[in-house]
This record gives structure tokens, C-alpha cells and sequence, in this order.
């Protein structure tokens, strides 16, 4: 018997499109250019194939997990995304409620339409992460900072692929800017106000001039883990290690920033060598499927980050939305460990994919 509701994520994404309006939709769904690097990161995924091995004993599989030390439910965690509460009134302390309850880490954007203590105060003992937009007012940037720690935020997520916004057409042909009664209070704290402010006028907030020198002063400065995300290059890894980053995180920005880069999951394996076990390396970009988290622990990544379909999630049912995409995934990715031959997520080898 049908019960006609979605099964999977990719459902959840058809059934809200008709929902959102044009403005927001589009700029949730939208990437930059010819949004070739936004396809190629699901369609990277479909060039991988997994490669099972048989008669493992798989009559107990976990799908736990650690990042950073902090142990998981699940190798997925909730990334930073922006003006969550223009997909759904619970917006980011919702999503935070549904992290908590699925036993994962959110991190939090810069962007949030919430403060990080709000955000905090959602799901108190839950680990949370905070994704920091270095601002060229450096006064505002520390303040967001310092909260973050008062906070108990266990990790900063430094993202350096923006120092500007992409070029995202759908956003120019909706007019898209920010709607009245939505309000991004670290926005607000730069720029005096956020509702009508388009993605470049946001963008234009953050400091371009940011080096690796000053990366390396903010590392020293904050007593927390700085994660750096937006590496493409093994190239830039090495730096990021050289200069004290406690992580990677291999990404494209869901296609969002320069079009025409690989997708995330076909620069994965250079960035895992090139690192060589010093720090722990997370990809994002087109995980739609528990399929595609094993494909990315398999070339490597401790875990991966989710973007856009828990938008989705939230736009659908709020945090219960939310929820139901990350308990779908949990779902899907111990059934395909168990398919895999693959006890636990530490069981997932390089040998398991072709
Ligand atoms: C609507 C939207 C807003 C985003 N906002 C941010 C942000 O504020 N900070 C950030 O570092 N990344 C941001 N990202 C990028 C995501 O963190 C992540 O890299 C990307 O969504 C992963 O791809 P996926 O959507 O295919 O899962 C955003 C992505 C989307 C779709």
C-alpha cells in the first residue's frame, strides 16, 4: 500500500519546490554560473561504485561515529546554511533540535537568522560548531567569535571559498533579496539592518583581504579547533595544516561559489594523501543518499556534511522535517554498511570503492 508520502531525500526536494516561492527557492537550490560544478557534485557520485565484501559478520552494524573526538550517530553533520528560517519558521534552533535528536553535530552559519546563543539554548547538551565568515569589521568578527566560545560552540569552521558572493543567476532573475521580517542578527551587528540586502551585498561584508598570516593569527587567537572549509587543492591543505587548522573540509560550497571546480567527492582522495592522518577531512557537495556517505568514507572522509536537502527537510515539516532527513540517512547508510560488508563506518576502506 502506498502511503504516497516521500520515501527518500531527493522526494522531499520535489515536494517543497512547489511550496517556497520563487526568490527563496532559488536561492536554496541555486549555484553559481551555469550551475555545472551544482550538477557535477551529485553526478560524481554516480561515477563511483561500490565495491561490497561478503561473508563479514554484519549482524550488528553501527553507524557511530567521531569527529574531532566528539562521537556521532551518524557520519553526517549539518551544514552551515544560511536564512534558515525563510524555509520554515523553526528555522536554525529547529534544525538544531533535530541535529540533537538524531545524535549529530549542526554548524551553525554566519549567516543564521538566529544568535548563536539562541541557537545554543535549542539543545543545550547537543555539540554544535560554528561556521565563522571572517568580516572585514574585525570588531564584529570577534564579538561573533567570542559568543560562539561563551556559547560552548567546540569548533570554528573557518569558510574561505567566499570572499565574495558567486554568481547566482537564479538569484538575479527572482530580484532576490533578503524578505522583510527576517533578520541574520550577525548581518545586522556589520551592516545595521539584513532584511533587503541581496547575497552581494551580504558577501561584500567579508574581509577578501584575508591571508593565510591572518588565518593563522585567528587559529592562535581562539582556543578552539578552526576547521577550514571551501579546500579544494591538496596544495592548500598542506597550508591549512602549516598554519594550524585542526580540519578540512573539502568543498565546493554546494556549487555555489566558482562554477566550473570538480565536485567535492573528485578532490577528496588528493586532499586525504596529501594530509596523511595529521588532521581529520570532511567533504560536502551532493550527498543525497547513505550511498554516497560510504563513497566518502571510503576516498577517505571521516564524515560528511549535509546542505540543501535538510533545507528541504525544514521547509517541509520544520524541525520534525529535519529529522526525518537525517533519520532517513541514518537509516539508508546502515542498510548499505551492512550491504557493504562494513561493520561500522571504520570498516570502510579505500578497497570498498571502484
Ligand atoms: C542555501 C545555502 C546557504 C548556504 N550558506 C552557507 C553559509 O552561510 N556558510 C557556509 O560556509 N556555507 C554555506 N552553504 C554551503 C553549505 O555549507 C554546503 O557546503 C553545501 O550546501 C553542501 O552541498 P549540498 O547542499 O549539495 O549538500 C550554503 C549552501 C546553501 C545551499
Amino acid at each position: 500500500m502506498s502511503t504516497g508520502g516521500p520515501v527518500n531525500l531527493r522526494d522531499v526536494g520535489r515536494l517543497v519546490a512547489d511550496r517556497l516561492d520563487a526568490g527563496p527557492h532559488g536561492y536554496f537550490a541555486g549555484g553559481a554560473g551555469d550551475e555545472r560544478t551544482l550538477a557535477d557534485n551529485e553526478a560524481a557520485f554516480s561515477r563511483r561504485k561500490l565495491l561490497p565484501r561478503v561473508l563479514v559478520d554484519v549482524s550488528d552494524v553501527t553507524t557511530a561515529t567521531t569527529v574531532l573526538g566528539t562521537e556521532i550517530a551518524l557520519p553526517v553533520l549539518v551544514a552551515p546554511v544560511a536564512l534558515q528560517r525563510m524555509a520554515h519558521p523553526d528555522g536554525e534552533p529547529g534544525m538544531a533540535r533535530a541535529a540533537a535528536a538524531a545524535g549529530t553535530i549542526m554548524c551553525m552559519s554566519t549567516l543564521a537568522t538566529a544568535t548563536a546563543r539562541e541557537v545554543a539554548a535549542a539543545a543545550p547538551d547537543a555539540p554544535r560548531w560554528f561556521q565563522l565568515y571572517v568580516l572585514r569589521d574585525h570588531g564584529v568578527t570577534h564579538a561573533l567569535v567570542d559568543e560562539a566560545v561563551a556559547c560552548g560552540y567546540r569548533a570554528l569552521v573557518v569558510t574561505v571559498d567566499a570572499p565574495r558572493a558567486g554568481r547566482r543567476e537564479r538569484d538575479l532573475r527572482t530580484g532576490f533579496a533578503v524578505p522583510p521580517g527576517i533578520d541574520m542578527p550577525g548581518i545586522t551587528l556589520a551592516a545595521g539592518h539584513s532584511a533587503g540586502l541581496t547575497p552581494a551585498d551580504f558577501f561584500s561584508l567579508v574581509d577578501a583581504s584575508l591571508t593565510w598570516k591572518d588565518l593563522e593569527r585567528l587559529v592562535e587567537a581562539v582556543h578552539l579547533p578552526v576547521l577550514l572549509k571551501g579546500i579544494h587543492s591538496a596544495a592548500d591543505a598542506r597550508l591549512a595544516i602549516q598554519h594550524g587548522a585542526a580540519g578540512i573540509v573539502v568543498s565546493n560550497h554546494g556549487g555555489r561559489q566558482l562554477d566550473s571546480v570538480p565536485a567535492g567527492i573528485d578532490l577528496l582522495e588528493d586532499v586525504v594523501q596529501e594530509v596523511a592522518g595529521a588532521v581529520e577531512v570532511l567533504v560536502d557537495g551532493g550527498v543525497r543518499r547513505g550511498t554516497d556517505v560510504l563513497v566518502a568514507l571510503a576516498l577517505g572522509a571521516r564524515a560528511v556534511l549535509v546542505g540543501r536537502p535538510l533545507l528541504w527537510g525544514l521547509a517541509w515539516d520544520g524541525e520534525d522535517g529535519a529529522r526525518w532527513i537525517l533519520d532517513a540517512l541514518r537509516t539508508e547508510i546502515e542498510r548499505d554498511l551492512t550491504l557493504l560488508g562494513a561493520p561500522s563506518p571504520a570498516h570502510v576502506t579505500r578497497a570498498h570503492v571502484v
